[in-house]
This record gives C-alpha cells, structure tokens and sequence, in this order.
C-alpha cells in the first residue's frame, strides 16, 4: 500500500472535453457533482499541435466556481502568461520545464503571484528535472499521454514513473519539505483509476471521462461517484 493511503482522492474535470457552448453551466455541474478542481487545458499549437483557451476564459468561468482553478499550460515560452492567468483567477499554475529558460525563476514567477506552482513531466520527460527546485514545488503533474489532445488512452508506463515521482515526494516530505500534489492527466477512467491511485496519484484529471457520461438530467454525479468508488478499491 502506498503512503498516501487515506489522503482524500481530488478529481479535476479536465474543462478540454466541456460543451464550451456552455461552459459557465458545466463548471458549475462538475462542481455540484463534487469535484476539486477544474483543470484548465491551454495549449499554443507551438509546444503542442492544438490551440485551445487562454485568461479570457478563465477570467469567465472564475464567477462561476468557488473550487480552485487549475491551470496547465502547454506553451511556450511561458513568463508572459503567468500574470494574466493570475489575474484572471487562476489558483494553480504548472508548466513543461523544456518550455522555460529558467525553471527555478518560472517557478517563482508563479508564487509571486499567489498561485500555487508545479512542473508537467511529458511520458519521455525524466523526473530528475524536480530535483533542485522541490522547494518550488506545490504540484507535480506526470502526463500519461503526450499532451495536446484529450480521448487518448493511458500510457502504462506512467505507472512506474508514478512509483518513482511518489517515492521522491515523501522522502522530500519525511525531512521537512512542504506538502506537493501528485496529479496525473491522460486517459484516465473508472477502469484505471484504481491502479493509478494505487500507484501514488492523489489528484486525477479526467476530461472525456467526465464529460462524456452526463446524467440524464445534464448533472456528473453518477460518473463522479463511480471514479470515487473505483478509486476507493485503491484503498482511498
Ligand atoms: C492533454 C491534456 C489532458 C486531457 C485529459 O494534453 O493535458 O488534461 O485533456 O483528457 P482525457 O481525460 O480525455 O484524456
């Protein structure tokens, strides 16, 4: 059993997959169904090949929700937008570190706009990237597809590497560091969800998952409830 082992489980609904036609009423639904976070997908078609949403977006969903707003950015560079996102409502802020100059500056950049900071790790991206700025740390995320699309499938060797980024955490932990997040995105569903908790994830994002099983009535608890349970079998 890994050490996180009773931690609360945070699901962040990955906003790629909404009815953006309707976005301030399925912020407002993934948070009445329980979720933690909305996790916020940016991407440039420069450091991915897709172009999605940017602060104006945020700035209009931030009304909506009380949950905080977590904000991945697949751009670069990436300096400019760190204040904008923080403007505009963001609560968590991570990054690609191939996509910064200065990792450790990048990272500050973020707190100093009283947002939370972490480092995205691409499936090719090796952890050792985190060794000299866990200090900097708030949320580390290991993507589980290569990023720029939602509805791919889970990459099992993340699973390992979860091992790894989990292993690194506590024993950060166990000689005084502060707390990071763990979070994984890509492809994760109720059928796999058990096993990447059980890995060392405490925070999950699901995009198609979520928003491609909605009540009858529109709402997500039925899939909420089910990525939960199946999480629980993790022993969470
Ligand atoms: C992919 C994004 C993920 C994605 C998750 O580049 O970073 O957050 O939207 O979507 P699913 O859960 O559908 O893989």
């Amino acid at each position: 059993m890994t050490s996180q082992a009773n931690k609360t489980l945070r699901i962040a609904p990955s906003i790629l997959s909404a009815d953006f036609a309707r976005l301030g009423e399925e912020v407002r639904a993934i948070e009445a169904a329980g979720c933690d976070l909305v996790h916020f997908d940016v991407m440039d078609n420069h450091y991915v090949p897709n172009l999605t949403i940017g602060p104006l977006v945020c700035e209009a969903i931030r009304p909506h929700v009380q949950i905080p707003i977590d904000v991945h950015l697949m751009v670069e560079p990436v300096d400019a937008l760190i204040p904008m996102f923080a403007k505009a409502g963001a609560n968590i802020i991570t990054f690609h570190p191939e996509a910064s100059r200065h990792v450790d500056r990048t990272l500050q950049l973020i707190r100093d706009h009283g947002c939370k900071a972490g480092l995205v790790f691409n499936p090719a991206t090796p952890l050792e990237w985190m060794d000299h700025v866990m200090d900097k740390l708030d949320m580390v995320l290991l993507m589980s597809v290569n990023p720029g699309f939602g509805g791919q499938s889970f990459i099992e060797s993340t699973l390992p590497k979860l091992r790894a980024a989990r292993k690194k955490i506590d024993d950060y932990a166990a000689n005084g560091g502060q707390p990071i997040w763990l979070e994984v995105a890509g492809g994760v569903k109720t059928g796999n969800i058990g096993k990447i908790v059980a890995a060392g994830a405490d925070t999950c994002v699901a995009g198609s998952a979520v928003f491609g099983a909605p009540d009858p009535d529109g709402g997500y608890h039925g899939v909420m409830r089910a990525l939960r349970t199946a999480a629980r079998w993790a022993g969470v």
